[in-house]
């Protein structure tokens, strides 16, 4: 186990679906990672469900000592856009997880991330954003002042050459909340981006499945349930074997960032045109004089990844 201060602290904003979900349990698996809190978003459903997915994965997890916030339950400005035909109608089907007995805390997510990230030393906290980034653009409307005190964002979201996976342009995180994500990707916080163009290579698989399962627990079958449940959707839309696992991208990243690989480029969110909302314009090849804003990742390692993920289901 490293030492305390080795470890990075970590804030976790997300709308669990069962890729959130598996993040979760990544970052619960991994003793680099300091959990400071778990903050839900409206997103793949809505927000009552999101919040209750999170303390259930806590729960499964073994870690009820973990704090769950609920935050924002709609979007900045839109309306709120929900994907059941994915996730499911709890967002978590598949396994069949008990109610959690676990309590939401009473603080908003919004006050739980602008506090903590001041209260703690400038650099300190980590962001991983697996959701709408509603929370997020919240919290620095809130106070401006984290935006500098921020070690890193990491974010599952958006595409570029890939496409997106709601709409012909956006990818659904994006495409929930846009106002949102053009106020984080604008707002000078070190970001790192996990698109489609990544996680579209980090697909599921019999053998990867079977992997997980093999582990033989409580939490290694409950997880190859969610991938079965998760992937069946995204096999019939792309005629893959196996769905893409996108948010335990973002937490693999923290762990070995040599599995991936992008460029730092500007990124700028479509905001106006209903055409193209929340498409992720990517100046891929520097085009334009537009500051580089994020670390736009491209290629995964996609064994090494599953590799990761299963071994650190293991310890769980
Ligand atoms: C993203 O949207 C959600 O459905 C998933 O949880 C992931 O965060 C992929 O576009
Ligand atoms: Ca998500």
């Amino acid at each position: 186990m490293p030492s305390d201060a080795a470890r990075r602290s970590i804030i976790i904003d997300t709308d669990p679906g069962q890729d959130d979900a598996v993040a979760i349990l990544l970052a619960l698996g991994s003793p680099e990672l300091d959990v400071l809190g778990i903050t839900a978003v409206a997103g793949n459903v809505p927000l009552h469900l999101t919040e209750k997915n999170a303390r259930k994965i806590c729960e499964l997890a073994g870690r009820p000592d973990i704090a769950v916030y609920a935050g924002a339950d709609r979007p900045m400005e839109r309306d709120l856009v929900t994907a059941e035909h994915v996730h499911g109608k709890t967002g978590l089907d598949g396994p069949d997880l008990p109610e959690p007995a676990m309590k939401l805390q009473d603080r908003h997510a919004v006050d739980f991330i602008a506090e903590t990230i001041m209260s703690r030393p400038a650099g300190e906290v980590t962001l991983c954003a697996l959701g709408p980034l509603t929370n997020i653009a919240l919290a620095l409307r809130k106070e401006p002042a984290i935006a500098g005190r921020i070690r890193e964002l990491v974010m599952m979201g958006g595409g570029c050459f890939e496409g997106g996976n709601v709409t012909p342009t956006a990818e659904f995180n994006i495409y929930v909340d846009p106002q949102a994500a053009q106020l984080v990707l604008r707002s000078g916080i070190p970001t790192t981006i996990m698109p489609l163009d990544c996680t579209h290579k980090a697909l599921t698989s019999a053998e990867r499945t079977a992997a997980i399962r093999a582990l033989g627990t409580p939490v290694a079958q409950a997880t190859a349930q969610l991938l079965d449940f998760f992937e069946r959707f995204d096999e019939e839309k792309y005629g893959t074997d196996g769905g893409p696992l996108h948010d335990p991208t973002v937490i693999a990243w923290l762990l070995k960032p040599e599995l991936f690989s992008g460029r730092t480029v500007n990124v700028e969110v479509e905001t106006g045109s209903e055409l193209t909302m929340g498409m992720t314009v990517v100046d891929w090849w520097r085009v334009t004089e537009r500051e580089p804003n994020a670390l736009f990742v491209r290629d995964i390692d996609a064994d090494g990844f599953f590799k990761l993920l299963t071994e650190r289901l293991a310890v769980l």
